[in-house]
């Protein structure tokens, strides 16, 4: 029995493309719908992923659509749409062509799918999430982004690197922004329970918080067209797979604060309990106050954009 009835997923580029094949070889709806403005590719990516169905054995089906109405009946919808950073852009540069995109996603999704769960991962995430929470109306809790979980991903692939460890023996948290100012928790972090602090010399994590903070970037330099996919596809898929199985994960998103980490009416990236209503709480961990100031520096880069989003019309 699967966990829900239907996946939305929007946009059918690389992320959109990579997250539907991972979402239905994880057989966790009846069906799963890849939309996109452009003609032929959301089928044509659809039908691709159904072809592969009888030699991978899942039975979700899979299909693609240009039209918003495909929406109707979703549990859940992830919205991918939108432009990628080029090489020596920064993810506020696309705030403004991203936000008319998705503005035209919330209206609809608040018309034909309002019960629906949303996971925003456009650019710069935390503002699109706050965004997409604001014209479609939807309950702060159901609208969440994610970043977190890639950010940590990649903190604890470097870790691993650096270590010689088995990547998911790393835990931690990065919080903050999906940006510059993001903040890998090394005072949180530990392989198999063993404080990293200890492990590795300061200037060795120092390396490695920095190659985390430009994560993203150092994909986007290597591909020199478009940004990175297939860490990201994963970390959207593991907090649908929390959502529609509702178990309950312990992972970082960018969720709305209403007090929390002293930040209240913005979207940013802490730990959070992720069930099937969508954020359950928001988790308040222990920081240093070295990481406390730098958090507070990424809920300002954050509060910078919200004041060009300001200017923004709100309706169709
Ligand atoms: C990344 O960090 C695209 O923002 C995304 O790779």
């Amino acid at each position: 029995m699967p966990a829900a009835k239907k996946i939305v997923v929007l946009g059918a580029g690389n992320v959109g493309g990579t997250l539907a094949q991972r979402l239905a070889e994880m057989d966790l709806a009846e069906e799963l719908v890849l939309i996109d403005i452009v003609e032929g590719l959301p089928q044509g990516k659809a039908l691709d992923i159904q072809e592969s169905a009888p030699i991978l054995g899942f039975a979700t089906r899979v299909t693609g659509s240009t039209s918003l109405d495909a929406l109707a009946g979703a549990d859940i919808v992830v919205e991918t749409a939108g432009l990628a950073r080029k090489p020596g852009m920064s993810r506020s540069d696309l705030l403004e062509k991203n936000a008319a995109i998705l503005k035209g996603h919330a209206l609809a999704v608040a018309q034909r799918s309002p019960s629906a769960i949303v996971i925003v991962v456009t650019n710069p995430v935390d503002v699109m999430t706050y965004w997409f929470r604001e014209v479609s109306g939807l309950k702060p809790e159901r609208v969440f982004g994610e970043s977190g979980t890639l950010d940590t991903a990649r903190f604890r692939t470097f870790v691993a690197m650096e270590l010689g460890v088995a990547p998911r023996d790393v835990t931690g948290f990065v919080l903050g922004t999906h940006g510059d100012t993001m903040v890998p928790l090394l005072s949180l972090t530990s392989v198999a329970g063993v404080p990293l602090i200890g492990l590795l010399p300061p200037e060795r994590l120092q390396a490695i918080v920095d190659r985390t903070k430009k994560g993203g970037g150092e994909i986007v330099e290597l591909l020199k067209m478009g940004s990175a996919y297939y860490a990201p596809s994963a970390a959207q898929a593991e907090l649908v797979r929390a959502v529609l199985l509702n178990e309950h994960r312990l992972l970082p998103v960018t969720a709305h604060l209403q007090g929390e980490y002293g930040q209240k009416g913005i979207y940013i990236g802490v730990p959070v309990v992720l069930g099937r209503g969508g954020v359950e709480r928001v988790m308040v961990v222990g920081t240093t106050p070295a990481e406390r100031a730098q958090f507070e520096a990424s809920a300002m880069a954050v509060k910078a954009d919200l004041e060009i989003l300001a200017k923004l019309p709100r309706t169709a």
